[in-house]
């Protein structure tokens, strides 16, 4: 079984990478399932219905969220209502919307995603190393094949919690600091793992923002307005192959694609 993971796909130029990378990377790679985290999908910030159907439609399966979950107030819409989204599930018991879903396609083994955010200089959640201990041992009973979306900046809470899952799930990514890590490897129980996965969308940036209002909010201590960059287009993330039978990753490979021609001149 192969899948494509994508990390963050931001605003408007990351929302273009993956409409027109994502059919070709599927044939190339003979991809079965494609999972994208979508925290930053609407402007940089958030995102909606309208936003995730353009995500959707462009051949994601299933979508994923970290810490802009609430940036924009029609998400309610998503998380009530799409069975592909899922949003960190270490949120308080009654948080509307789904911190794992599993995903079915005929002559597919079924598929479960798990979202988690991370509690290290980040909002504190509810604890996601038990909370995620709970959802592995309900999802095993369904199915071998897990893979956990890790949305925490600390490299330490990453690694830690895919170590304690080592054997439990597929593979553990890790999503939000935006920049793509070089440690892809698969643990000796079979757990894929790779700190963070990047972002989807402009790189020439700092963080997928315009360059100069992030320097001047460094220099000057005030809020700027943070506008998505628009130079260099990558779609980032990580294929992944599966056993079917035994959940053990086979392999593991970042992908980090350039989107041709359309990149805006002007970026630099
Ligand atoms: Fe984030
Ligand atoms: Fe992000």
């Amino acid at each position: 079984m192969k899948l494509l993971f994508i990390a963050d796909i931001v605003g408007q130029p990351g929302r273009r990478a993956v409409k027109e990378l994502i059919p070709r990377l599927r044939r190339q790679h003979g991809i079965d399932l494609v999972v994208a985290n979508g925290e930053n999908a609407a402007g940089g910030s958030g995102i909606t219905p309208g936003t995730a159907e353009e995500i959707f439609s462009a051949g994601i399966d299933v979508m994923t969220c970290g810490d802009h979950l609430w940036d924009q107030k029609e998400v309610t819409e998503l998380l009530e209502n799409e069975t592909r989204f899922v949003r960190p599930l270490n949120y308080p018991p009654g948080t509307p919307g789904q911190g794992s879903t599993i995903f079915r396609r005929e002559g597919l083994s079924p598929v479960a995603i798990i979202n988690l955010q991370g509690r290290t200089f980040m909002p504190p959640l509810e604890n996601p190393f038990h909370c995620v201990l709970a959802e592995v041992e309900r999802l095993r009973r369904i199915t071998r094949l897990i893979l956990v979306d890790f949305h925490a900046e600390a490299t330490s809470e990453k690694v830690a919690l895919a170590r304690m899952l080592d054997g439990k799930v597929s593979a553990g990514v890790g999503t939000h600091t935006h920049v793509q890590t070089a440690d892809e490897q698969i643990f000796p129980g079979g757990t894929a793992f790779l700190c963070d996965a990047g972002f989807t969308g402009p790189h020439e940036s700092v963080i997928g923002r315009e360059i100069e209002p992030i320097i001047r909010r460094f220099m000057t201590n005030q809020p700027q307005k943070f506008d998505v960059a628009k130079g260099r287009v990558l779609l980032q993330g990580v294929l992944i192959e599966i056993d079917e039978q035994t959940g053990r990753t086979i392999s593991i490979n970042r992908i980090s694609e350039l989107l041709a021609v359309e990149a805006v001149s002007g970026g630099a």
